[in-house]
């Protein structure tokens, strides 16, 4: 027989089933439960709120591991290939050798944007912040693909997936070129899918881009590691958006805002601007961590802890290794990763953040590879959303092809005025 929680609440007893997950998770089922004692639960941030049951990531935040369908993440490292992980996630499992050229094959052929979308980039501000072009973008994707506003079956899901995955990277850059006044750069449907987003990114008329198979893989595993996350804010955007049964444009769109979001998707801007300020202002990263850890100063060390990793993020660590790899091949220096390695020794010694378990998290690193690669902070986020348009798609598609998935309306505890009565105007 199956366990059961009891709860107690005044005169009142009564069971709630419990729900075991793969790795032993327990979750108390609540879903009778306001039927059952009109009752219902707080937990302001859903912190403690099984949200969904998924099959797509998983993550023990307190031994440091995430796996994507069960494979863990530092075994997409070697020769790291973003498409097929997209494809890994989106459709389960991973693809054949003919599945896999035949979604590259559509990747290919849906990277342009249709005239009338690029013409949009012509009207827009140079100044306009890219993740404010890549959510509009994205939305009105829907107006020029109205065939998929509806997806029927697996061969229409792929289609649109391929044209988000796709149309995503080619914004991206368009937005990039926009900001610098630049013309744009068509994609090459020659190269591969990161190279292509380079070359649209940096190459110059008449100067093709030159992308070394280093910073390809590189970008690669960015883009990899930032695949999905299971249930983070942007993810749980994108699924409470498309349990309305939004379209996927709308719902990634949607994703795409929550992103944008300093507590979210900026962190690694964050840690790049901490680290010029530290090589700036010539100060040690000794002050530094001395300053982290005084509890009367606001300062805090960006890229260092986690809600869910209490031990070392594996994200980090991969993009650390990378770093060491990219910068020593690129023959190149760069001061900010030196302060970076330094506050890493530091910290991981001192109990200030032993006790704490205070690790690197993905964003410590992340953004001093993609400023060795070229990218301005304000791309930074952009890259992240890239990464993560896969683990959208995959979340959008694992809640719609579930029947007891219901439409995302969660109860409030209201604290406002008891009822009443309106005043008019000239008795106010
Ligand atoms: N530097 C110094 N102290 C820290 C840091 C840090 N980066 N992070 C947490 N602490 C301390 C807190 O002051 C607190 O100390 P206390 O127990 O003495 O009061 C303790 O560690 C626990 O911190 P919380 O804020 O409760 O931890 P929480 O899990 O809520 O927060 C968070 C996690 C927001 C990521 C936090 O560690 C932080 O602000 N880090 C810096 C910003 C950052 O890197 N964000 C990116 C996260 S990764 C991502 O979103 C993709």
């Amino acid at each position: 027989m199956s366990e059961k929680a009891v709860l107690t609440f005044r005169d009142k007893k009564i069971e709630l089933p419990v729900l075991v997950g793969t790795d032993g998770e327990v979750a108390i089922d609540i879903t009778k439960l306001r039927d059952q004692t009109g009752m219902i639960t707080f937990d302001p941030g859903l912190g403690n709120t099984g949200a969904c049951s998924s099959s797509i990531t998983y993550i023990d935040g307190d031994k440091g591991i995430l796996r994507y369908r069960g494979i863990p993440i530092e075994q997409f490292t070697n020769h790291p290939n973003f498409v097929e992980v997209a494809w890994l996630l989106i459709f389960g499992r991973l693809p054949k050798r003919d599945e896999l050229k035949a979604f590259s094959e559509q990747l290919t052929e849906n990277e342009l944007l249709h005239e009338g979308l690029k013409h949009q980039f012509q009207h827009l501000p140079v100044d306009a912040p890219p993740m404010a072009i890549l959510s509009a973008t994205l939305s009105n994707l829907a107006c020029y693909h109205q065939g998929f506003l509806a997806l029927e079956d697996t061969e229409a899901l792929t289609a649109a997936a391929a044209r988000l995955i796709s149309k995503v990277r080619t914004i991206a850059a368009f937005s990039y070129r926009r900001s610098r006044g630049w013309p744009i750069i068509y994609p090459d449907p020659k190269m591969r899918y990161c190279a292509n987003f380079l070359h649209m990114m940096f190459s110059i008329p008449f100067q093709q881009y030159i992308v070394t198979p280093e910073v390809e893989d590189a970008l690669n595993l960015i883009f990899i590691l930032h695949a999905d996350h299971e249930q983070n804010c942007s993810t749980s955007t994108v699924r409470t958006v498309g349990s309305a049964k939004a379209n996927l444009f709308a719902s990634c769109a949607a994703g795409v805002s929550a992103l944008w979001g300093p507590l979210h998707g900026g962190a690694n801007v964050e840690v790049i601007q901490m680290l010029e300020r530290i090589h700036a202002g010539g100060l040690s990263p000794e002050s530094c961590i001395e300053a982290a850890k005084d509890k009367a100063n606001p300062f805090r060390l960006s890229g260092f802890g986690h809600r869910v990793y209490k031990n070392y993020d594996p994200r980090a660590k991969i993009l650390h290794e990378c770093c060491d790899r990219v910068f020593s091949s690129l023959n190149r220096q760069d001061p900010l990763l030196d302060i970076a390695r330094k506050l890493e020794e530091l910290a991981l010694q001192d109990s200030y953040f032993i006790d704490r378990k205070l690790y690197p998290n993905v964003d410590f690193y992340s953004g001093i590879l993609l400023r060795a690669m070229g990218l301005p902070t304000n791309m930074f986020t952009v890259c992240f959303a890239i990464g993560r348009l896969p683990g959208w798609i995959a979340q959008w598609k694992e809640q719609h092809d579930d029947p007891s998935t219901r439409i995302t309306r969660p109860r409030q505890v209201y604290t406002g005025n008891d009822a009443i009565d309106y005043v008019p105007m000239e008795q106010r």
